[in-house]
Protein backbone atom coordinates (compact mmCIF):
# COMPACT_ATOMS: atom_id res chain seq x y z
CA UNK A 1 0.00 0.00 0.00
CA UNK A 2 1.65 3.46 -1.17
CA UNK A 3 0.21 6.54 0.47
CA UNK A 4 0.89 10.21 -0.88
CA UNK A 5 -0.96 11.88 1.88
CA UNK A 6 -0.65 16.00 3.40
CA UNK A 7 1.26 16.22 6.21
CA UNK A 8 1.50 19.04 8.74
CA UNK A 9 3.68 21.00 6.76
CA UNK A 10 1.00 21.36 3.84
CA UNK A 11 -1.28 22.87 5.93
CA UNK A 12 -1.33 26.58 7.70
CA UNK A 13 -1.39 25.84 11.49
CA UNK A 14 -0.34 29.39 12.57
CA UNK A 15 -3.22 30.25 15.60
CA UNK A 16 -5.01 27.04 14.82
CA UNK A 17 -6.46 24.51 17.28
CA UNK A 18 -4.69 21.57 16.27
CA UNK A 19 -6.61 18.13 17.94
CA UNK A 20 -3.18 15.42 17.58
CA UNK A 21 -3.88 11.79 17.47
CA UNK A 22 -1.19 10.02 19.05
CA UNK A 23 0.10 6.32 19.95
CA UNK A 24 0.66 6.97 23.90
CA UNK A 25 0.00 3.63 24.64
CA UNK A 26 3.20 3.01 26.33
CA UNK A 27 4.33 0.04 28.89
CA UNK A 28 3.78 0.87 32.27
CA UNK A 29 4.87 -1.09 35.08
CA UNK A 30 3.34 -0.40 38.65
CA UNK A 31 2.60 3.27 36.86
CA UNK A 32 6.13 3.56 35.84
CA UNK A 33 6.82 4.16 32.18
CA UNK A 34 8.93 1.70 31.34
CA UNK A 35 9.75 2.39 27.02
CA UNK A 36 8.59 6.04 26.17
CA UNK A 37 9.96 5.43 22.79
CA UNK A 38 6.22 6.13 21.51
CA UNK A 39 6.27 9.51 23.71
CA UNK A 40 9.90 10.44 22.44
CA UNK A 41 8.61 9.90 18.65
CA UNK A 42 5.61 12.07 19.00
CA UNK A 43 7.72 14.84 19.80
CA UNK A 44 9.07 15.98 16.68
CA UNK A 45 5.51 16.52 15.45
CA UNK A 46 4.23 18.31 18.52
CA UNK A 47 7.43 20.99 18.07
CA UNK A 48 6.70 21.53 15.17
CA UNK A 49 2.65 22.52 15.21
CA UNK A 50 4.05 24.54 19.31
CA UNK A 51 6.84 26.25 17.07
CA UNK A 52 4.20 27.54 14.21
CA UNK A 53 2.15 29.18 16.74
CA UNK A 54 -0.82 26.12 17.48
CA UNK A 55 -2.57 25.37 20.18
CA UNK A 56 -2.20 21.75 20.78
CA UNK A 57 -4.81 19.43 21.80
CA UNK A 58 -3.62 15.78 22.25
CA UNK A 59 -5.25 12.17 22.33
CA UNK A 60 -5.05 8.84 22.64
CA UNK A 61 -5.69 5.96 24.31
CA UNK A 62 -3.81 3.57 26.65
CA UNK A 63 -4.52 -0.17 27.14
CA UNK A 64 -8.31 -1.73 26.87
CA UNK A 65 -10.54 -0.27 29.83
CA UNK A 66 -13.24 -1.42 27.20
CA UNK A 67 -15.11 1.64 27.45
CA UNK A 68 -15.30 2.26 30.99
CA UNK A 69 -12.85 4.81 33.30
CA UNK A 70 -10.54 2.71 34.82
CA UNK A 71 -8.07 5.34 36.59
CA UNK A 72 -5.23 2.15 36.00
CA UNK A 73 -5.47 3.69 32.21
CA UNK A 74 -5.13 6.90 32.99
CA UNK A 75 -2.90 9.30 30.82
CA UNK A 76 -1.49 10.87 33.79
CA UNK A 77 1.87 9.41 33.55
CA UNK A 78 2.23 9.99 29.82
CA UNK A 79 1.22 13.98 30.40
CA UNK A 80 4.30 14.04 33.19
CA UNK A 81 6.69 12.87 30.62
CA UNK A 82 5.16 15.06 27.93
CA UNK A 83 6.37 18.09 30.43
CA UNK A 84 9.34 16.93 30.76
CA UNK A 85 10.04 15.96 26.99
CA UNK A 86 8.68 19.40 25.56
CA UNK A 87 9.82 21.49 28.87
CA UNK A 88 6.43 23.08 29.25
CA UNK A 89 3.63 22.27 31.12
CA UNK A 90 0.99 19.46 29.63
CA UNK A 91 -2.39 19.48 31.08
CA UNK A 92 -4.11 16.27 31.22
CA UNK A 93 -7.66 16.94 31.12
CA UNK A 94 -9.80 14.74 33.92
CA UNK A 95 -12.09 13.34 30.72
CA UNK A 96 -11.74 13.44 27.13
CA UNK A 97 -14.64 15.65 25.51
CA UNK A 98 -16.83 16.55 28.80
CA UNK A 99 -17.43 20.25 29.79
CA UNK A 100 -13.76 20.25 31.49
CA UNK A 101 -12.10 18.70 28.95
CA UNK A 102 -13.87 21.45 26.59
CA UNK A 103 -13.08 24.37 28.58
CA UNK A 104 -9.49 23.81 28.60
CA UNK A 105 -9.52 23.30 24.83
CA UNK A 106 -11.16 26.39 24.55
CA UNK A 107 -8.73 27.91 26.59
CA UNK A 108 -5.76 26.64 25.35
CA UNK A 109 -3.55 29.37 24.11
CA UNK A 110 -1.29 29.16 20.30
CA UNK A 111 2.34 27.41 21.80
CA UNK A 112 0.43 25.76 24.55
CA UNK A 113 -0.13 22.11 24.63
CA UNK A 114 -2.72 20.32 26.36
CA UNK A 115 -3.85 16.19 26.72
CA UNK A 116 -7.62 14.61 26.35
CA UNK A 117 -7.86 11.94 29.04
CA UNK A 118 -7.88 8.08 27.25
CA UNK A 119 -10.30 8.12 24.74
CA UNK A 120 -11.22 4.16 25.33
CA UNK A 121 -13.07 5.29 28.46
CA UNK A 122 -15.75 5.84 26.11
CA UNK A 123 -17.36 3.11 24.34
CA UNK A 124 -18.14 5.17 21.28
CA UNK A 125 -14.44 5.54 20.56
CA UNK A 126 -13.86 2.00 19.54
CA UNK A 127 -17.26 1.57 18.14
CA UNK A 128 -16.27 4.68 15.92
CA UNK A 129 -19.25 6.46 16.90
CA UNK A 130 -19.89 9.52 14.29
CA UNK A 131 -21.17 11.60 17.28
CA UNK A 132 -18.21 11.07 19.59
CA UNK A 133 -15.87 11.84 16.82
CA UNK A 134 -17.46 15.07 16.16
CA UNK A 135 -17.39 16.20 19.95
CA UNK A 136 -13.38 15.60 19.58
CA UNK A 137 -13.50 17.65 16.55
CA UNK A 138 -15.48 20.53 17.60
CA UNK A 139 -12.58 21.40 19.88
CA UNK A 140 -10.10 22.02 17.09
CA UNK A 141 -10.05 23.27 13.48
CA UNK A 142 -7.53 20.87 12.56
CA UNK A 143 -7.00 17.45 12.93
CA UNK A 144 -3.58 15.60 12.68
CA UNK A 145 -3.05 12.00 12.99
CA UNK A 146 0.22 10.59 14.43
CA UNK A 147 -0.49 7.55 15.68
CA UNK A 148 0.91 5.08 13.61
CA UNK A 149 0.30 2.00 16.49
CA UNK A 150 -2.97 2.86 16.19
CA UNK A 151 -3.96 3.33 12.32
CA UNK A 152 -4.62 0.03 12.09
CA UNK A 153 -7.74 1.02 14.29
CA UNK A 154 -11.23 2.58 12.56
CA UNK A 155 -11.63 4.16 15.54
CA UNK A 156 -13.37 7.59 16.35
CA UNK A 157 -10.39 9.81 17.10
CA UNK A 158 -8.31 7.56 14.61
CA UNK A 159 -10.63 7.38 11.38
CA UNK A 160 -13.47 9.02 13.08
CA UNK A 161 -12.26 12.61 13.23
CA UNK A 162 -11.38 12.48 9.86
CA UNK A 163 -14.54 10.67 8.79
CA UNK A 164 -17.06 12.95 10.51
CA UNK A 165 -15.46 15.91 11.92
CA UNK A 166 -15.10 18.15 9.01
CA UNK A 167 -11.64 19.11 9.70
CA UNK A 168 -8.59 19.04 7.24
CA UNK A 169 -6.67 16.14 8.14
CA UNK A 170 -3.56 15.47 7.89
CA UNK A 171 -0.40 13.20 8.83
CA UNK A 172 1.93 14.10 11.67
CA UNK A 173 5.52 13.14 10.58
CA UNK A 174 5.86 9.90 12.66
CA UNK A 175 3.35 8.38 10.44
CA UNK A 176 4.95 9.92 7.40
CA UNK A 177 8.49 8.19 8.41
CA UNK A 178 6.90 4.70 9.08
CA UNK A 179 5.41 4.89 5.67
CA UNK A 180 8.29 5.96 4.04
CA UNK A 181 10.79 3.59 5.19
CA UNK A 182 8.41 0.89 5.35
CA UNK A 183 6.49 1.49 2.07
CA UNK A 184 10.24 2.23 0.30
CA UNK A 185 11.38 -1.32 2.05
CA UNK A 186 8.29 -2.83 0.22
CA UNK A 187 8.34 -1.29 -3.31
CA UNK A 188 11.42 -0.43 -4.11
CA UNK A 189 13.74 -2.71 -1.54
CA UNK A 190 17.83 -2.71 -1.84
CA UNK A 191 18.55 -6.22 -2.59
CA UNK A 192 19.04 -9.21 -1.79
CA UNK A 193 16.07 -8.31 0.39
CA UNK A 194 16.11 -10.65 3.42
CA UNK A 195 12.86 -11.26 6.22
CA UNK A 196 12.66 -12.85 8.89
CA UNK A 197 9.96 -13.61 10.45
CA UNK A 198 9.27 -15.28 13.94
CA UNK A 199 6.45 -15.83 16.55
CA UNK A 200 4.38 -18.59 17.68
CA UNK A 201 1.30 -19.05 14.93
CA UNK A 202 1.75 -18.92 11.44
CA UNK A 203 -2.06 -17.94 11.60
CA UNK A 204 -0.96 -14.84 12.72
CA UNK A 205 1.76 -14.21 10.13
CA UNK A 206 0.07 -15.98 6.76
CA UNK A 207 -0.75 -12.60 5.20
CA UNK A 208 2.90 -11.41 6.13
CA UNK A 209 3.87 -14.36 4.30
CA UNK A 210 2.06 -14.36 1.74
CA UNK A 211 3.04 -10.87 0.56
CA UNK A 212 6.72 -11.32 0.85
CA UNK A 213 7.03 -13.90 -0.72
CA UNK A 214 6.29 -11.99 -3.82
CA UNK A 215 9.19 -9.36 -2.58
CA UNK A 216 11.52 -10.90 -0.90
CA UNK A 217 14.93 -12.84 -1.97
CA UNK A 218 14.80 -15.27 1.43
CA UNK A 219 12.61 -15.69 4.00
CA UNK A 220 13.96 -16.62 7.61
CA UNK A 221 11.73 -18.56 9.52
CA UNK A 222 12.25 -18.82 13.52
CA UNK A 223 10.01 -18.81 16.69
CA UNK A 224 7.03 -21.37 17.42
CA UNK A 225 5.59 -21.03 14.03
CA UNK A 226 8.72 -23.05 12.46
CA UNK A 227 7.15 -26.00 14.36
CA UNK A 228 4.37 -25.67 11.48
CA UNK A 229 6.55 -25.66 9.27
CA UNK A 230 8.37 -29.20 10.43
CA UNK A 231 5.25 -31.08 10.97
CA UNK A 232 4.19 -30.18 7.35
CA UNK A 233 7.59 -31.50 6.08
CA UNK A 234 6.93 -34.77 7.93
CA UNK A 235 9.33 -33.89 11.22
CA UNK A 236 8.05 -34.85 14.39
CA UNK A 237 7.41 -31.96 16.89
CA UNK A 238 6.99 -33.73 20.26
CA UNK A 239 5.40 -31.16 22.43
CA UNK A 240 6.08 -27.72 20.73
CA UNK A 241 3.61 -25.57 19.70
CA UNK A 242 1.52 -26.35 16.24
CA UNK A 243 -0.86 -25.86 14.48
CA UNK A 244 -2.12 -28.95 13.39
CA UNK A 245 -5.00 -27.42 11.88
CA UNK A 246 -2.90 -24.98 9.39
CA UNK A 247 -0.02 -28.18 7.90
CA UNK A 248 -1.99 -27.43 4.63
CA UNK A 249 -1.74 -23.63 4.59
CA UNK A 250 2.23 -24.05 5.79
CA UNK A 251 2.92 -26.70 2.61
CA UNK A 252 1.17 -24.01 0.03
CA UNK A 253 3.40 -21.23 1.72
CA UNK A 254 6.44 -24.12 1.16
CA UNK A 255 5.27 -24.33 -2.38
CA UNK A 256 4.48 -20.98 -3.10
CA UNK A 257 8.58 -20.22 -1.76
CA UNK A 258 9.91 -23.04 -4.35
CA UNK A 259 7.59 -21.59 -7.26
CA UNK A 260 8.63 -17.83 -6.44
CA UNK A 261 12.58 -18.97 -6.27
CA UNK A 262 12.55 -17.59 -2.64
CA UNK A 263 15.26 -19.26 -0.70
CA UNK A 264 13.06 -20.32 2.67
CA UNK A 265 14.92 -21.17 5.67
CA UNK A 266 13.84 -23.20 8.53
CA UNK A 267 15.88 -23.72 11.56
CA UNK A 268 17.92 -27.01 11.22
CA UNK A 269 18.93 -27.48 14.97
CA UNK A 270 16.89 -26.36 17.99
CA UNK A 271 17.17 -25.83 21.37
CA UNK A 272 14.40 -27.93 23.35
CA UNK A 273 12.80 -28.05 26.72
CA UNK A 274 10.98 -30.25 28.84
CA UNK A 275 7.59 -27.56 29.83
CA UNK A 276 6.78 -24.12 28.90
CA UNK A 277 8.03 -22.86 31.66
CA UNK A 278 11.22 -20.45 31.93
CA UNK A 279 13.74 -22.59 34.53
CA UNK A 280 12.57 -25.94 32.65
CA UNK A 281 15.24 -28.16 31.56
CA UNK A 282 16.43 -27.72 27.89
CA UNK A 283 19.26 -28.86 25.83
CA UNK A 284 20.18 -27.92 22.26
CA UNK A 285 19.48 -31.01 19.64
CA UNK A 286 21.00 -30.75 16.17
CA UNK A 287 18.60 -31.88 14.60
CA UNK A 288 14.78 -30.27 13.30
CA UNK A 289 13.25 -33.21 14.65
CA UNK A 290 11.79 -32.82 18.14
CA UNK A 291 11.41 -35.82 20.51
CA UNK A 292 8.69 -36.85 22.65
CA UNK A 293 8.03 -34.60 25.81
CA UNK A 294 9.80 -32.28 24.54
CA UNK A 295 9.05 -28.56 22.80
CA UNK A 296 11.23 -26.44 20.92
CA UNK A 297 11.82 -22.90 22.54
CA UNK A 298 14.80 -21.22 20.47
CA UNK A 299 16.48 -21.85 17.31
CA UNK A 300 20.04 -23.65 17.72
CA UNK A 301 23.03 -22.37 17.50
CA UNK A 302 23.98 -23.88 13.54
CA UNK A 303 20.50 -22.05 12.71
CA UNK A 304 22.09 -18.94 14.55
CA UNK A 305 24.77 -18.81 12.36
CA UNK A 306 23.64 -20.17 9.21
CA UNK A 307 20.86 -17.09 9.69
CA UNK A 308 23.64 -14.84 10.26
CA UNK A 309 25.10 -15.66 6.82
CA UNK A 310 21.85 -14.85 5.06
CA UNK A 311 21.63 -11.86 6.83
CA UNK A 312 25.32 -10.92 6.32
CA UNK A 313 24.75 -10.08 2.77
CA UNK A 314 21.42 -8.74 2.62
CA UNK A 315 20.46 -5.28 0.74
CA UNK A 316 17.26 -4.86 3.23
CA UNK A 317 16.11 -6.68 5.98
CA UNK A 318 12.81 -6.81 7.61
CA UNK A 319 12.01 -8.24 10.86
CA UNK A 320 9.20 -8.65 12.87
CA UNK A 321 8.61 -11.80 15.69
CA UNK A 322 11.14 -13.33 18.04
CA UNK A 323 13.31 -16.20 16.89
CA UNK A 324 12.35 -18.47 20.11
CA UNK A 325 10.96 -17.37 23.98
CA UNK A 326 13.10 -13.90 23.77
CA UNK A 327 11.49 -12.77 27.09
CA UNK A 328 13.30 -16.16 29.11
CA UNK A 329 17.19 -16.05 28.90
CA UNK A 330 17.44 -19.94 28.72
CA UNK A 331 15.73 -19.22 25.26
CA UNK A 332 16.49 -15.66 24.21
CA UNK A 333 20.40 -16.60 22.39
CA UNK A 334 18.36 -17.20 18.84
CA UNK A 335 17.02 -13.64 18.68
CA UNK A 336 19.52 -11.66 20.39
CA UNK A 337 22.18 -13.63 17.41
CA UNK A 338 19.38 -12.71 15.01
CA UNK A 339 19.47 -8.99 16.56
CA UNK A 340 23.16 -8.56 16.26
CA UNK A 341 23.58 -9.77 12.71
CA UNK A 342 20.77 -7.09 11.53
CA UNK A 343 22.60 -4.59 13.52
CA UNK A 344 25.73 -5.50 11.75
CA UNK A 345 24.50 -6.22 8.24
CA UNK A 346 25.30 -2.66 7.24
CA UNK A 347 21.57 -3.52 5.22
CA UNK A 348 18.74 -0.94 5.22
CA UNK A 349 16.64 -2.61 8.61
CA UNK A 350 13.29 -2.23 9.61
CA UNK A 351 12.01 -4.09 12.97
CA UNK A 352 8.62 -4.18 13.01
CA UNK A 353 7.18 -3.23 16.59
CA UNK A 354 6.43 -5.86 19.43
CA UNK A 355 8.91 -8.38 20.87
CA UNK A 356 11.17 -8.05 18.38
CA UNK A 357 11.49 -4.20 19.01
CA UNK A 358 11.72 -4.49 22.51
CA UNK A 359 14.65 -7.15 22.12
CA UNK A 360 16.95 -5.01 19.95
CA UNK A 361 16.15 -1.63 22.55
CA UNK A 362 16.80 -4.36 25.19
CA UNK A 363 20.02 -5.43 23.78
CA UNK A 364 20.73 -1.73 22.58
CA UNK A 365 20.75 -2.14 18.88
CA UNK A 366 18.70 0.25 18.47
CA UNK A 367 20.51 2.70 17.15
CA UNK A 368 22.03 0.44 14.80
CA UNK A 369 18.77 -0.47 12.73
CA UNK A 370 17.14 2.16 10.23
CA UNK A 371 14.22 2.09 11.57
CA UNK A 372 12.27 0.31 14.66
CA UNK A 373 8.52 0.71 14.25
CA UNK A 374 6.47 1.88 16.97
CA UNK A 375 3.76 0.04 15.51
CA UNK A 376 2.81 -4.12 16.69
CA UNK A 377 -0.21 -4.60 15.27
CA UNK A 378 -0.10 -1.74 12.58
CA UNK A 379 3.57 -2.56 11.17
CA UNK A 380 2.21 -6.13 10.45
CA UNK A 381 -0.72 -5.29 8.48
CA UNK A 382 1.09 -2.61 6.49
CA UNK A 383 3.78 -5.01 5.57
CA UNK A 384 0.57 -7.68 4.58
CA UNK A 385 -0.01 -4.66 2.32
CA UNK A 386 -3.67 -4.38 3.94
CA UNK A 387 -5.26 -0.45 4.32
CA UNK A 388 -4.39 1.40 7.51
CA UNK A 389 -7.83 3.31 7.99
CA UNK A 390 -6.52 5.87 10.16
CA UNK A 391 -4.18 6.69 7.16
CA UNK A 392 -6.29 5.92 4.54
CA UNK A 393 -8.76 8.83 6.14
CA UNK A 394 -6.61 11.37 5.56
CA UNK A 395 -6.27 13.99 2.66
CA UNK A 396 -4.26 12.95 -0.17
CA UNK A 397 -1.55 15.48 -1.76
C1 LIG B 1 -0.53 -1.17 20.04
O1 LIG B 1 0.00 -1.19 21.17
O2 LIG B 1 -0.30 -2.03 19.17
C2 LIG B 1 -1.41 -0.02 19.68
O3 LIG B 1 -1.37 0.98 20.65
C3 LIG B 1 -2.83 -0.49 19.44
O4 LIG B 1 -3.35 -1.01 20.62
P1 LIG B 1 -4.57 -2.03 20.57
O5 LIG B 1 -4.03 -3.33 20.02
O6 LIG B 1 -5.06 -2.13 21.98
O7 LIG B 1 -5.60 -1.48 19.64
Amino acid sequence: MTYNKKSIEDINVSGKKVLVRCDFNVPLKDGVITSDKRIVEAIPTIKYLLDNNAAVILCSHMGKPKGEVNMKYTLAPVAARLTELLGQDVKLAPNTIGDEAKKMAAELKCGQAMLLENTRFDKREEANDPEFAKELASMAEIFVNDAFGAAHRAHASTAGVAMYGGLPAVCGYLIQKEIGVMGKALSDPKRPFVAILGGAKVSDKINVINNLLDKCDTIIIGGGMAYTFFKALGSSVGTSICEYDKLDLAKGILEKAKANKVNFLLPVDNTIGREYKEDTTFMRIYSDSIPDGWMGLDIGKTTQELYAKSIEGAGTVVWNGPMGVSEWPNFAAGTNAVAKAVAESGAISIIGGGDSAAAVEKLGYADKMTHVSTGGGASLEFLEGKELPGIACLQDK
